[in-house]
């Protein structure tokens, strides 16, 4: 399975930026803030999340299969203030062994792999038990109406305009279903006008093993 979106990664940069300066920037510190030891970042696009990492995060494994987005990635790596390594790769199969990492970060990325499942399943698969998933991620809106028009743009033109991406996903659910206790959740809307992709969580799972 390859990701080839070439029109939104070359829009995406612009589209992040812009974000950024409207407060995202400070959810990405709160996304890293407290973290320690190796990281696996799934989906990293251009890297926005780069420099937030905390000094304690010795290495930092980056995952982007987008072409255009990973070479954006490696420049921001080589700016990051700890070792970012940039590869290809997907969350579906990721690129390193069972138990391996102390934590691994998703941001506005579970929304466009194409089943959270199999990815949640990698994921826990490279933590080490007790390890941290780091999340922030646009999910399903709390109102039926918004829900509904979610669901209608999932199902027509949304992911084709937005490289793969669904708004309508109850991402948190699905994290639970998937071997994680949520530890710390946090929920708002960005931006806050009511648009189909405006509901956020942002939060920690820890990997759970059935005894
Ligand atoms: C909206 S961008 C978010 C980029 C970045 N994480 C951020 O916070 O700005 C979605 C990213 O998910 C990546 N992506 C899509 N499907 C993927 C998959 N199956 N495995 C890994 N990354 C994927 C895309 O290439 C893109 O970089």
């Amino acid at each position: 399975m390859a990701v080839h979106h070439p029109i939104f990664a070359r829009l995406y940069p612009a589209m992040s930026a812009a974000m950024e300066r409207g407060g995202m920037a400070e959810r990405r510190r709160a996304l890293l803030a407290g973290l320690t030891g190796a990281a696996v970042e799934v989906g990293a696009g251009d890297g926005l999340n780069f420099r937030h990492y905390p000094p304690a995060v010795t290495e930092v494994l980056a995952v982007e299969p987008e072409p255009h987005l990973r070479r954006l990635a490696r420049a921001a790596a080589s700016r990051a203030p700890v070792p970012v390594e940039v590869v290809d790769g997907l969350a579906e199969r990721l690129p390193a062994d069972d138990r391996s990492v102390d934590a691994v970060v998703v941001s506005l990325v579970l929304c466009s792999v194409g089943e959270q499942g199999a990815a949640l399943r990698e994921i826990h698969r490279v933590l080490r038990p007790g390890g941290q998933l780091r999340f922030l991620e646009h999910v399903r809106a709390d109102t039926p109406g918004m829900a509904r028009v979610q669901r209608v743009l999932d199902a027509t033109i949304w992911p084709r305009l937005a490289g793969g991406c669904h708004t309508g996903r109850d991402t948190a659910a699905v994290i639970e279903r998937s071997g994680f206790r949520i530890d710390r959740l946090d929920r708002f809307r960005f931006p806050d006008a009511r648009t189909p992709s405006s509901w956020h969580i942002l939060g920690t799972a820890v990997r759970i093993d059935a005894n």
